[in-house]
């Protein structure tokens, strides 16, 4: 199994994540992170970490998607280790529905 990110995060990118992990395997896009499924060590450490529950082990139903992405985009992006600034608004697109719609296939700058 692995953890993975899920669109609760888009738009919101708020990194609490990023600090705890033990083996620093989270990605930054433009506009949300994702985590490597093969660095992953399950610790689940970072799921209660996120503020808007975008972490959740893939042993939930119906994440075939996001752990296909966060695969994917784990390959691409670059690594972030350290909390950065959030999006300025991050707060109004938290609990927003859909957010796919707004994915960013753009890498973020990482550290
Ligand atoms: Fe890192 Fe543990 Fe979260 Fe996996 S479950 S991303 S190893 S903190
Ligand atoms: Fe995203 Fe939550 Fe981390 S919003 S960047 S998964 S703390």
């Amino acid at each position: 199994m692995t953890y993975i990110v899920n669109d609760n995060c888009i738009r919101c990118k708020l990194m609490d994540c990023v600090e705890v992990c033990p083996v620093d395997c989270f990605y930054e896009g433009e506009n949300m992170l994702v985590i490597h499924p093969d660095e992953c060590i399950d610790c689940g450490v970072c799921e209660p970490e996120c503020p808007v529950e975008a972490i959740v082990p893939d042993t939930e139903p119906g994440l075939e998607k996001w752990l296909e992405l966060n695969a994917d985009y784990a390959e691409k992006w670059p690594n972030i280790t350290r909390i950065g600034t959030p999006p300025e608004d991050a707060d109004e697109w938290r609990g927003k529905p859909d957010k796919f719609q707004y994915f960013s296939s753009k890498p973020g700058k990482g550290d």
